[in-house]
């Protein structure tokens, strides 16, 4: 039996599912989300574009908002608020990273909680820690997803993160708090990492460093799953050196088609939560 957690197999399930429920709406307006983008960065470029094409493929009507790179802050303020008041639209992203003369944390903080499609409006977070929302973000949703698909034990169980990212690490962490794992966040700072990593039954890498996780951070029972999403020499690659644990732990996501897929399909799903919401 293989050791591989499918994202890609996963994710179209949810597609499938997402795009079933959507097929047999009666009502005249349709789950809209808005994607809104500062600049011409390539990764967000390439997201974006996931973005978009799983929409359309699950009948979901999108819209894509390109800025100027040197947009100010007060001019992208005035879009998200455009956006927020647009009843068309049920889900709102901007997408991350933004120019340095943005303050992500206001943007985000601007997003109706209503139409929040990332979760990163400090209302959501505060709702995901209280455990008192259904709406994850993107990522860790999808995380979560994937563990519970394969039926791996999160009560009691032994969870180490490697990243404490407002988009990955925190949220995840209190998620799993709140389904009572025993969470330990770190960082690649973090001393004796390999020790404690060890001893996870699951190993979150988020830290966005290649080739991070080997085999002095596993054992044989430990449970992989890798966020990274690293561009090296052109090559898309994750935290883990897959070809040196792959064969070792209990289970682990590839990269490609490990956690990046359940992100996407998570996000669309937000859309279609929010949707129902709303209407
Ligand atoms: N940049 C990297 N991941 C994400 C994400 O999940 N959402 C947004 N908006 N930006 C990102």
């Amino acid at each position: 039996m293989s050791n591989i957690i499918s994202g890609k197999e996963l994710s179209n399930i949810i597609l499938d599912g997402l795009k079933n429920k959507i097929s047999k709406i009666k009502e005249k307006r349709l789950p809209k989300i808005a994607i809104v983008q500062v600049g011409d960065n390539s990764a967000s470029n390439k997201y974006i574009k996931h973005k978009i094409k799983g929409a359309n493929n699950i009948g979901m009507l999108n819209e894509y908002i390109k800025l100027k790179e040197d947009i100010t802050q007060s001019e992208l303020e005035l879009q998200i608020k455009k956006l927020n008041e647009d009843t068309s639209v049920d889900g709102i992203i901007v997408q991350l990273p933004l120019p340095k003369q943005i303050n992500a944390n206001t943007i985000n903080s601007l997003i109706y909680p209503s139409k929040d499609a990332d979760g990163f409006n400090p209302t959501t977070i505060g709702n995901v820690v209280l455990n008192n929302t259904d709406i994850y973000p993107a990522t860790p949703s999808g995380i979560i997803k994937l563990l519970e698909w394969k039926n791996i034990n999160l009560v009691g169980s032994n969870v180490v993160i490697i990243g404490r990212s407002n988009i990955v690490g925190k949220p995840l962490a209190n998620i799993l708090i709140n389904k009572s794992a025993t969470v330990t966040i770190c960082n690649t700072k973090t001393r004796n990492l390999e020790e404690i990593a060890t001893n996870a039954d699951i190993l979150i890498s988020a830290a966005g460093s290649a080739n991070l996780i080997n085999k002095n951070f596993i054992n044989k029972n430990t449970v992989v799953i890798d966020v990274g999403a690293n561009f090296i020499d052109g090559h898309y690659c994750g935290d883990v050196n897959f070809s040196e644990v792959g064969e070792i732990v209990k289970y682990i996501t590839p990269v490609p088609g490990g956690v990046g897929p359940m992100t996407i399909a998570c996000l669309l799903e937000n859309v279609y939560k929010l949707y129902l919401k709303n209407n």
